[in-house]
């Protein structure tokens, strides 16, 4: 039996995939997932969400994508890496994503071909159809200058009152250098955020609330206040790092035969990843194989 099954959960409640029925909304979350939806409605181009390694942005981005699918207005595409060669294959990616028709006979398309072919689709279902198309690119911080400028282009693309592509970039930091060094791209945004980690109440809540939707009925509590001071100091807040350490808090608890995650078990749990030769501080849980 897994060991969450044996805890009384219905489901895992610290997987590190970016499963959206996991989504805790902290205040940050929540402010970039409200804005990002409203800009899509308006139809105002280019969102733009920041972040370091493990503050959200790849489960936000799976929320995005749960709200869309609900939309009948709305055509989407989410590109999980965009890392290509060159911006033919970028925008070879798009068209083929979109299941956006070329013209016949363009068999080998140019890149002129590619960009016709997607401006005539984002005017037929913008304007003909009355949807919006949008693009969410998460990783965006690989995009390179090519496929940059690429995007830049497609948002040229409006009519008098919105923008015929909705353009969602989430990324690392880094991703801001590269949008600063685009000539005119920095204006083209229409909402931009940047996720930090959790504070202290907010990374408690974030537990309980993973605990709650995996289907914990007890009325006692797994986590001691003191264990969970303990944990913001060594995750500093990053939700990837507190998913994993509380994922394994759990597991060695049961192997344990506790029934409380307490500091010490915690601590041990720390002290053990140094021994395997990692340092103790805010980089730890990051590096280590939790
Ligand atoms: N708002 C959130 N609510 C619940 N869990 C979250 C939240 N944000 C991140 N996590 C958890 O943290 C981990 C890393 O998140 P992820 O979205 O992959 O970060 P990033 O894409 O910024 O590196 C995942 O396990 C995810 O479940
Ligand atoms: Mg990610």
């Amino acid at each position: 039996m897994s060991y969450y099954r044996a805890l009384g959960f219905e489901r895992e409640p610290f997987s590190t995939s970016p499963d959206p029925e996991f989504f805790y909304s902290s205040r940050e979350h929540d402010r970039a997932f409200t804005n990002v939806l409203i800009e899509l409605r308006l139809k105002r181009g280019l969102s733009v969400v920041l972040g370091d390694v493990g503050t959200g942005k790849t489960t936000l981005s799976r929320k995005l994508v749960q709200d869309l699918r609900k939309r009948d207005d709305c055509i989407f595409h989410i590109m999980l890496d965009p890392s290509f060669e060159n911006r033919s294959l970028f925008m070879h990616s798009i068209v083929k994503n979109f299941g956006i028709p070329l013209e016949a006979g363009s068999q080998g398309p140019t890149l002129t071909d590619l960009r016709e072919a997607t401006e005539r689709f984002l005017f037929q279902k913008g304007v003909v159809e009355n949807k919006s198309v949008v693009l969410i690119i998460d990783e965006a911080q690989k995009l390179d200058p090519m496929s940059m400028e690429a995007l830049r282009l497609l948002l040229n693309y409006e009519t008098n009152q919105f923008k015929l592509l909705q353009l969602v970039l989430l990324g690392q930091n880094e991703l801001l250098t590269s949008i600063q060094q685009i000539p005119n791209f920095m204006d083209r945004i229409s909402f931009k955020t940047r996720l930090n980690p959790l504070d202290l109440e907010e990374m408690k809540e974030l537990i309980f609330f993973r605990i709650e939707q995996a289907g914990y009925r007890s009325k006692m509590d797994l986590f001691l206040q003191d264990a969970l001071s303990e944990i913001y100091q060594f995750t500093k807040g990053y939700p990837r790092q507190v998913t994993m350490l509380c994922h394994k808090a759990l597991k060695t608890m049961l192997m344990r035969n506790k029934s409380v995650v307490d500091r010490a078990l915690v601590n041990d749990i720390l002290e053990e990843e140094v021994q395997f030769g990692w340092q103790r501080t805010n980089r730890l849980l990051q590096n280590s194989s939790f």
